[in-house]
């Protein structure tokens, strides 16, 4: 939202969905210390920044079995940030047959894309890697994963229904060892490929690689997607 609000008509209305109601606090707080102005009532969240007005509506739920039912008809913009990976073909099919029924468009950004490449290399990246790409295939609540596969997932899904497609890479490129994300990036790789490999010498991976990394990328698909 704060990255395409300034793109974005005067007037606007925004709901922001997750099951986690402490994501949406937090990011009742983020987006209030954005804007020049924030005023909470009735649950909803009223924005000032720059000439743009923006009502804010947070919703905790699980759109696991019903994606259509977080947008009304009138909804130009569906976006989903960092969530499709999580999802599974069918899930990503139900979601684009909800999307042309409104026909609404749809930008879906940073979904992963199977890459992970570091420099300098170590022995284990490719264990690690691999093993990482294998937990993103469990079942994360919406049936099989599609992890990698998923952007391609969508655009499948969305031209078939005659959507127009615009996607492209969007790599996390990490040069900061110390950055809180780059930190929990690293942990958050090697916790799940330890899930999956069982292997002790994970960890000196992941000790090597945070105090070692000099070049991390993590690749990355957006997807934008819509009707003409
Ligand atoms: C990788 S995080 C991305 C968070 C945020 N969208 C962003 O881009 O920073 C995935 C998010 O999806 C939410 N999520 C996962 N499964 C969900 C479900 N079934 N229903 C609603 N939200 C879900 C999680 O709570 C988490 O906040």
């Amino acid at each position: 939202m704060r990255a395409f609000a300034d793109f974005l008509p005067i007037y606007q209305h925004w709901t922001l969905v997750d099951h986690n109601a402490e994501n949406l606090a937090a990011a009742v707080d983020v987006l209030s210390d954005w804007a020049d102005t924030a005023s909470q009532s009735d649950g909803r969240l009223s924005l000032k920044r720059g000439a743009r007005h923006i009502e804010v509506r947070m919703r905790c739920f699980d759109f696991a079995q019903d994606p259509a039912s977080c947008w009304t008809a009138d909804t130009g913009l569906v976006t989903a940030s960092a969530l499709l990976d999580l999802t599974s073909k069918s899930w990503i099919a139900h979601f684009a047959n909800a999307l042309s029924t409104t026909e609404s468009a749809v930008l879906a950004t940073l979904t992963f894309d199977g890459t992970i490449v570091a420099d300098p290399s170590h022995p284990l990246d490719n264990t690690v890697a691999e093993a990482f790409r294998a937990h993103q295939l469990r079942d994360k609540g919406f049936g099989p994963a599609a992890g990698s596969a998923a952007a391609d997932s969508l655009k499948l899904s969305m031209e078939r229904l005659g959507y127009k497609i615009v996607a492209g890479s969007s790599p996390w490129h990490f040069e900061d060892r110390k950055a809180a994300v780059f930190i929990h990036t690293i942990e958050g790789i090697a916790t799940a490929a330890h899930e999956i490999a069982q292997m002790d010498s994970i960890s000196d991976w992941q000790h090597d690689r945070l105090n070692k990394t000099r070049l991390l990328t993590i690749g990355h698909t957006d997807v934008f997607s819509y009707r003409q």
